[in-house]
Order: structure tokens, then C-alpha cells, then sequence
């Protein structure tokens, strides 16, 4: 039985976690948090910070490992090409995680080859050097952590005067105490999950995602159906293509963010060389494409044979993530007709009684995520909504 790192274990690691066991391969994680949900699937766990690299690597040694993921957040990433590297085992080079792990450096690494070009972006380590560029910066722009993940410490500025402020909270938000500050570009956003087998690109799925309206820019849903022409399903392939080329991806899953502006132009925001978080790669691509995408992940890190054939075609899937009105849990009301019903395909709620429920301005203020089935994306999209809405309503506040 081969033993299988899973670097994180919260509950989007735990769709994982539990995919391996039933594939039959022996789990081993880490999390830094002892109350680790994915802590229940696993064979063998201990806790340690997974941004914490040598002491994962000690264990993935004690343990002997034969393959090591994460999934579905980036502080996992730079560990698993740590582990990999130092052990000889499957994945991306540490070097490429590197750059994958810095928002300015996979802007400047995509500028140098051509392949996607905003027109400014600047890296901030030092608050007073703000000063120095602040003039001959273009607004709107956007100001986010270098090393960002789930939304947080990301602000648009429209003037001059509130540059500081943004820059200030965003390196707060940044454990690399760096930021990002960039063009802000006027777009449609859509998520693309792609995997990447013998330096071949795999596009899986292209979807549209809902966002909060700004100034917050966090995701509210995906929907599989993207909606979008053949021409420009084209093109946002070959430029993903050519982004996960150029930053020297060689293996696994790949989450990328874009924008499609009104002209037609597609513009990269984001990339994660892991599965993508929201419940897109537990249960959007496997229920709209009947791919075995976790399983496809655990087989590529353990060099065995994967299957990426799509088996269903017509079947539109969207999330809602449960943004929740604000307020202190007294009763959570009876959802099991909610989860009996035909088109919902699963109901997770992770709050409980007495928890404080925050306004939703980041991944880490959602309660939950509603996934559900429908005849075509708006179907899906406002099921999804209705649904959440219910939610919401059955949850007494004090
Ligand atoms: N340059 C930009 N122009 C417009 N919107 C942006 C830009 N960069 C990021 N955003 C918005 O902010 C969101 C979060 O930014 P992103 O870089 O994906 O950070 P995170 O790693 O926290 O997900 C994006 O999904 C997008 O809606
Ligand atoms: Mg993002």
C-alpha cells in the first residue's frame, strides 16, 4: 500500500484525504490546527504548520512517504515542492513554486514572455517607498498581498490619497510582508482548472464565478457552464497554455483566475499550481466532467497511470458559498429537505450554534457552501442563491 502525504488537512483538504483512502493508498497529513477535520480520515497525522517546511519534511522522512500534495490552498504549495525535491518524489520544482507563490513575480515572469501584460505593477516591501511611486501611478488600481490567498487584504484604490492605507493593511495581510500593486482591469471573471500530465496542459474546466460587488472582491460562487463562445473558450486555453509553459509547471492541478474584458481580452489574476479551493475540484469538475480529479492528482504525485476522459457532458453545476448575515448563532434550524432534494448535490455548513457569523469580505467569513444542479447556468446560478437564501433564513440569531 503506497503512503500518501496530504499537506493541510481542513476541510477542503478532507475531500481528498478521504479520496485516497477509498482509492486504498495509506494517508499521512499535517495541519496546524489539532482539530484538523481531515485529521479523521487520516492513517497517520501530526500537527505541524504546513508553511513550515522542514518540520513537514521531517515527518514525510519518518514516514517514509511515496507522493506528497496539498490541495485547495497555497500555503500548502512551497512545502509539497520542498518535500518532493528533498525526497526525490514527484512534483514541481521548488523554484517555480517560488515565483507561483508571488503574485508580482508571476505578473513580471508573464510580462518577460510574452504572454500577459498589464500595463503597470509594482512590489512594495517598505510603506515609505509608496511615496516614491505614488504620482506616476495610474488609478483605478488594485493593491493586494504578494502572497495572498482567499480575497484578503485586497482593496481597488480610485485615489492617491488611500494608496497608503490599502498598502498598509495588505502587507498586514501578507506573510511575506510584501505587496502588490496593479492595474485594475475591468472584466468578467472566470476560474479555469487545468492539470498538468507530461508537460501536457489539460484544460478541465472553464467557469464562471460570481464576486461580491466592490470594493470587496471575494468569490461568491462558480458555475461549470461558462457560458462563453467557442472562439473565446479557444483562446482562454491556449493563453492558460502558455501561463503554466511559461512559469514551468510539469505536473498536477492548476487554478487560475481571469478577467475578459469588454474588448474581448483575457487577463490572468491569479494562479495556483494546487486544486482550487470552494469546493471546485471536490465537486465541480468531478460532478460536471465525471473526471476522477482527485484521484487523478494522488495517481500523477505517485507516478501512476491517470484517466483525464470526461464522461459527462451536459450536466451544469454551480456553488454558492454560504455569505451569511451577520449575527450570533442561537438555533440552526432542520435542512434535511434541503439536503434530500433532487438537484442539491451536497449542503455543507460549517457554522454552529453560538458562533459569531461575520459579514462576508473574505473566504474565511463564509459558513458553508451550497452545491447544486440545473437545466443551464442561470438555472443552476439562482437555484444555488435560493437556496443559500433558505439557509440563511433557518438560522436564528440572538
Ligand atoms: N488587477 C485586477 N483587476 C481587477 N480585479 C482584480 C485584479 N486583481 C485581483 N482582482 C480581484 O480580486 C480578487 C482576488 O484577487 P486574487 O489575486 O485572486 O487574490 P487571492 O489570491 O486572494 O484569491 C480576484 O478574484 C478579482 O476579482
Ligand atoms: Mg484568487
Amino acid at each position: 500500500m503506497k503512503k500518501i502525504m496530504i499537506v493541510g488537512a481542513g476541510l477542503l483538504q478532507s475531500y481528498i484525504i478521504k479520496r485516497a483512502k477509498e482509492l486504498g493508498y495509506t494517508t499521512i497529513c499535517v495541519d496546524g490546527d489539532p482539530n484538523a477535520v481531515g485529521f479523521k480520515y487520516a492513517d497517520y497525522y501530526k500537527t505541524i504548520d504546513i508553511v513550515d517546511e522542514e518540520e513537514c519534511l521531517k515527518y514525510a522522512k519518518k514516514m517514509n512517504i511515496d507522493g506528497v500534495i496539498t490541495a485547495a490552498t497555497d500555503y500548502g504549495v512551497l512545502t509539497v515542492s520542498y518535500i518532493a525535491e528533498k525526497l526525490g518524489l514527484i512534483g514541481n520544482s521548488y523554484k517555480v513554486c517560488e515565483i507561483i507563490k508571488n503574485k508580482y513575480l508571476v505578473r513580471k515572469t508573464l510580462a518577460e514572455n510574452n504572454v500577459d501584460s498589464v500595463p503597470e505593477f509594482y512590489e512594495i516591501d517598505n510603506i515609505e517607498d509608496i511615496d516614491k511611486i505614488k504620482k506616476d501611478i495610474k488609478y483605478p488600481v488594485i493593491v493586494k498581498p504578494c502572497d495572498g490567498s482567499g480575497s484578503r487584504g485586497i482593496k481597488r484604490i480610485d485615489y492617491i490619497d488611500d494608496l497608503k492605507f490599502a498598502c498598509k493593511k495588505a502587507m498586514e495581510a501578507s506573510l511575506s510582508k510584501k505587496v502588490l500593486i496593479e492595474h485594475f482591469i475591468e472584466g468578467e471573471e472566470y476560474g479555469v482548472e487545468s492539470f498538468v500530465h507530461n508537460s501536457d496542459v489539460h484544460i478541465l474546466s472553464i467557469m464562471q464565478k460570481t464576486m461580491t460587488k466592490p470594493p470587496v472582491y471575494a468569490e461568491l460562487g462558480h458555475c461549470s457552464f461558462s457560458g462563453l463562445d467557442s472562439k473565446i473558450e479557444s483562446e482562454i486555453k491556449y493563453k492558460v497554455s502558455k501561463t503554466i509553459r511559461a512559469l514551468g509547471i510539469a505536473t498536477g492541478s492548476v487554478n487560475i483566475d481571469l478577467l475578459i474584458t469588454k474588448d474581448r481580452d483575457i487577463y490572468i489574476v491569479d494562479i495556483g499550481a494546487r486544486m482550487g479551493g470552494n469546493l471546485i475540484g471536490s465537486h465541480i469538475v468531478p460532478l460536471s466532467t465525471g473526471i476522477d480529479y482527485m484521484g487523478n492528482i494522488i495517481k500523477e504525485s505517485l507516478g501512476e497511470p491517470i484517466d483525464l476522459n470526461r464522461t459527462i457532458f451536459d450536466r451544469v453545476i454551480a456553488t454558492r458559498l454560504l455569505a451569511l448575515t451577520p449575527g450570533i448563532v442561537k438555533e440552526i434550524g432542520d435542512m434535511k429537505d434541503i439536503q434530500s432534494s433532487d438537484y442539491v448535490y451536497d449542503l455543507v455548513l460549517k457554522v454552529n450554534k453560538n458562533n459569531i457569523i461575520n459579514e462576508y469580505r473574505s473566504n474565511i467569513d463564509g459558513c458553508g457552501y451550497i452545491v447544486v444542479s440545473g437545466e443551464d447556468a442561470k438555472v443552476a446560478k439562482d437555484r444555488a442563491l435560493e437556496i443559500k437564501s433558505e439557509v440563511d433564513r433557518r438560522i436564528i440569531r440572538y
